[in-house]
């Protein structure tokens, strides 16, 4: 039986093992800490314990040849590189060569298209470092796929929501929001979807192809927010307008208002074939509350 292997086996990882076990595969998942293995161990998730910026860390366990490997470890938070991806590729000389990578990067990597409706064909330009270090990865994966022969599909994803992924605490705090006239266009997937889209283009994906992970429906952030307080039974959050937000609102959260994209899911429902549970955030609220 071939083996799946999970690294940076969080969240997403944790739900991507689960129904890769029921489904009868043999799953490893690699974390980098020894509370993250511990919580493998409880939610019954074989694992192992791996730091892909540690080079002396005992690589005995982890065997990578002819596996489905995930790549699910974020970049550092800081650098316009991905170190983690890089020490990865090396790590695999060592581990053995995977017959197939399945990255998840983000949608960042198209940058700021100014409200546009944009599919995998419109180019990249990312803005922020964050952006930057997920472009690093991709083409870092791009050259391990062109050197060694290994199939790679990357998997550009929108904001996850879902069970324990929802900005409650946010909206109890009262942070303010930007004008919904104002506000930016967001993208979203329910992590159910996800993880059913994963193991897809695992099964699937035509090696070397770029899939948009979203639901296909986006509205602004704003909007985003005041659906989950609306659902949650939570007052909504006062708004104010952008020119008055860099005061009041995260440098993180200003670095994701300053970019504006709707993104097609055709390539993903209809290439890749896959029915999304949750075509809608008032479908995937509508499940969790
Ligand atoms: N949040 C979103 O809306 C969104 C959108 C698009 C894409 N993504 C990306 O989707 C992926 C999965 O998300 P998630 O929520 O499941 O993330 P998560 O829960 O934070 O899990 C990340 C995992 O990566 C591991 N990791 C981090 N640094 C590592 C290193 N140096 N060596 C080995 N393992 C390392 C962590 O291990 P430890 O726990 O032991 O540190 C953890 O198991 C992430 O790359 C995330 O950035 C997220």
């Amino acid at each position: 039986m071939t083996q799946t292997i999970i690294i940076g086996c969080g969240d997403v990882g944790t739900r991507l093992a689960r129904q890769s076990l029921e489904r009868g595969d043999r799953v490893m998942g690699v974390v980098r800490s020894a509370s993250s293995l511990a919580r493998l161990a409880a939610a019954g998730v074989p694992g192992c314990r791996h730091d892909l910026l540690d080079d002396a860390m005992e690589h005995g366990i982890l065997e990578t040849a002819n596996a489905r490997l995930f790549h699910l470890a974020p970049p550092p938070e800081q650098g316009i590189e991905d170190p983690h991806t890089r020490h990865l590729v090396k790590l695999l000389e060592r581990t053995g060569q995977p017959q197939r990578i399945v990255y998840l990067s983000t949608t960042g990597v198209y940058g700021d298209c100014q409200g546009a409706w944009i599919d995998e064909t419109h180019p990249v330009q990312p803005l922020a470092d964050r952006s930057r270090r997920r472009w690093d990865a991709e083409q870092t994966l791009r050259h391990w796929s062109q050197n060694t022969g290994g199939e790679l599909i990357v998997l550009r994803v929108a904001g996850i929501y879902g069970s324990g992924r929802l900005p409650l605490e946010r909206i109890r705090q009262g942070v303010p929001l930007v004008r919904a006239d104002e506000a930016p266009f967001t993208n979203r997937i329910h992590v159910d979807d996800l993880v059913t889209i994963c193991l897809a283009a695992m099964d699937r994906g035509l090696n070397g192809a770029v899939y948009n992970v979203s639901d296909g429906a986006p509205s602004t952030m704003t909007d985003y927010f005041f659906a989950v307080a609306d659902a949650a039974g939570l007052p909504r959050p006062p708004c104010l307008p952008m020119a008055e937000a860099s005061g009041q609102i995260s440098a993180g959260m200003l670095s994701y208002l300053a970019e504006s994209r709707r993104l097609s899911n055709r390539k993903l429902r209809e290439e890749l074939g896959v029915a999304l549970r949750y075509p809608s955030l008032a479908d995937g609220l509508r499940g969790l509350f």
